[in-house]
């Protein structure tokens, strides 16, 4: 697991571009924080990692889940609206499963359905500008390919 500490917005967009360096197809990002604490705009600086349009990236709070044409195609989905039944109904599976990356804000929400290995990035608000950040790769492939991590240590 890497730690960052009151972290700028600067500072996690690089973190979240080395994240994104590191993606694959099929590849999961499930990200944990509070309301405002930087889910979307930790989304919006992988994207632009992946060679895609930041200014695409916007809230899927409303729409469930946006897509994004980048070196992967990324799916963005948000949860926080849905009830548990219809968390159910969404086709969740055919995301995480697809081609692409899914990244996924408020996946306290996956009750009915849960990925066995993921990269997840917790977030958590210090004070208005700064944001404590912790990336964990849970399974082995992502694990491993977490602790092949000098990428991290020159934030
Ligand atoms: N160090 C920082 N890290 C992340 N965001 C920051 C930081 N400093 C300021 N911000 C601002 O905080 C806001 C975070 O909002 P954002 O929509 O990304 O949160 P969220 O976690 O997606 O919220 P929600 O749960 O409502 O979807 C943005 O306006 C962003 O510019
Ligand atoms: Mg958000």
């Amino acid at each position: 697991m890497i730690n960052f500490k009151n972290v700028n917005e600067e500072k996690l967009s690089l973190i979240a571009k080395k994240l994104a360096s590191l993606l694959f197809k099929g590849s999961i990002v499930l990200l944990y924080g509070d309301l405002g604490s930087g889910k979307t705009t930790f989304t919006r600086y992988l994207v632009e990692g992946l060679g895609g349009d930041a200014y695409q990236v916007t809230s899927p709070t409303f729409t469930i889940v946006n897509e994004y044409d980048a070196r992967l195609k990324v799916y963005h989905v948000d949860l926080f609206r849905l009830e548990s039944e219809e968390v159910e109904e969404f086709p969740l599976q055919e995301y995480v499963e697809g081609e692409g990356v899914c990244v996924i804000e408020w996946p306290e929400k996956m009750e009915f359905y849960k990925p066995e290995s993921f990269f997840m990035v917790k977030l958590e608000f210090v004070e208005e500008l700064r944001r404590n950040v912790e990336v964990e790769g849970v399974g082995k492939k992502y694990e491993e390919i977490l602790r092949r991590g000098e990428f991290f240590d020159k934030i």
